[in-house]
């Protein structure tokens, strides 16, 4: 872990860390296969959502860079629950994948709940299936969500103390809730906002880390924020001339806070790169 201290106005490079963690696991995957094991990631992509298919595909290219296997099932968008079921329940049954991911969303129609529910628990590297979520809400060891893991490991190997700090995270969701778990068990002190919070810009002034998992194009304005303080923007979106932006509007931000994640190369990448560590977990653990 880095030990470099906080300076002002850094940019939190997540694809660069992201990059080591990379070859880290590269060289841990190699020693694997040395051994007979390959480990190997199943990904389920049901229909032709466009940012899915993007977010397949640097998974796909992740995998290859540290040579984890990398299996694509596509279904068409008129695919039923009952085929997305019975794929799911083939890949649990076979021992040469070790993680199974069903990328969201699903067309309508197809419950995510009781896809999600289908994964084999030991084979949940997306930390989504209900034993891995009480088990992480108990402390126990289990599979944990890729985007939450991401962040905290950012703020490890960048450096960033969480312990006795305040943090703020606005969003309750897929990110928000599982995330606010981690940083209170990082001894943070924590508050949730959410779109039915009063005056948020009050609350988030007071973060000394601010998380943005609003899935709102650039909420956090400046006025929102206290100088100095660490921003994490989690949101990624895709404006109408095609440019990315995320929940935080970096361009305004990036002279007030003391530390702030771009988008894209910030979380995203960070994400990725759990999957790896998760599904090389996974592998571990079959032995
Ligand atoms: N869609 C957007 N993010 C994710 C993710 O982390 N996992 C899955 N399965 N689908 C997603």
């Amino acid at each position: 872990m880095s030990t470099r201290s906080v300076t002002s106005h850094r940019i939190l490079d997540g694809k660069a860390v992201a990059a080591r963690l990379r070859a880290e696991l590269a060289g841990e995957v190699a020693a694997m296969r040395q051994r007979g094991t390959h480990p190997t990631v199943a990904v389920l992509l049901v229909g032709d959502d466009p940012a899915s298919q993007v977010y397949v595909r640097n998974k796909q290219r992740a995998c290859g860079e540290v040579g984890i296997g990398f299996r694509l099932q596509r279904l068409p968008t008129a695919a039923t629950e009952t085929d997305v079921l019975a794929h799911i329940r083939e890949l649990n049954a076979d021992r040469t994948v070790h993680g199974i991911l069903v990328q969201l969303p699903l067309p309508r129609g197809i419950r995510e709940a009781a896809c999600i529910q289908a994964v084999a628990p030991e084979k949940d590297v997306d930390g989504f299936h209900p034993l891995n979520v009480g088990l992480a809400a108990q402390g126990e060891d289990a599979f944990q969500p890729c985007t939450p893991l991401g962040v905290m490991r950012l703020l490890a190997e960048t450096g960033i103390p969480v312990a006795g700090r305040h943090a703020v995270v606005v969003g309750r969701g897929a990110v928000g809730r599982p995330l606010a778990d981690l940083l209170v068990r990082a001894h943070a002190t924590v508050t949730i906002c959410h779109s039915k919070t009063r005056d948020l810009p009050t609350l988030t002034r007071q973060a000394d880390l601010l998380f943005a998992c609003a899935g709102v194009p650039r909420l956090i304005r400046a006025d929102m924020v206290q100088p100095g303080a660490v921003v994490v923007d989690v949101g990624i979106h895709r404006l109408t001339d095609g440019s990315l932006c995320g929940d935080v509007d970096f361009e305004a931000l990036r002279g007030v806070a003391g530390c702030i994640t771009p988008v894209p190369g910030g979380v995203g990448p960070m994400t990725v790169a759990m999957l790896l560590a998760n599904t090389v977990r996974a592998a571990l653990r079959a032995g």
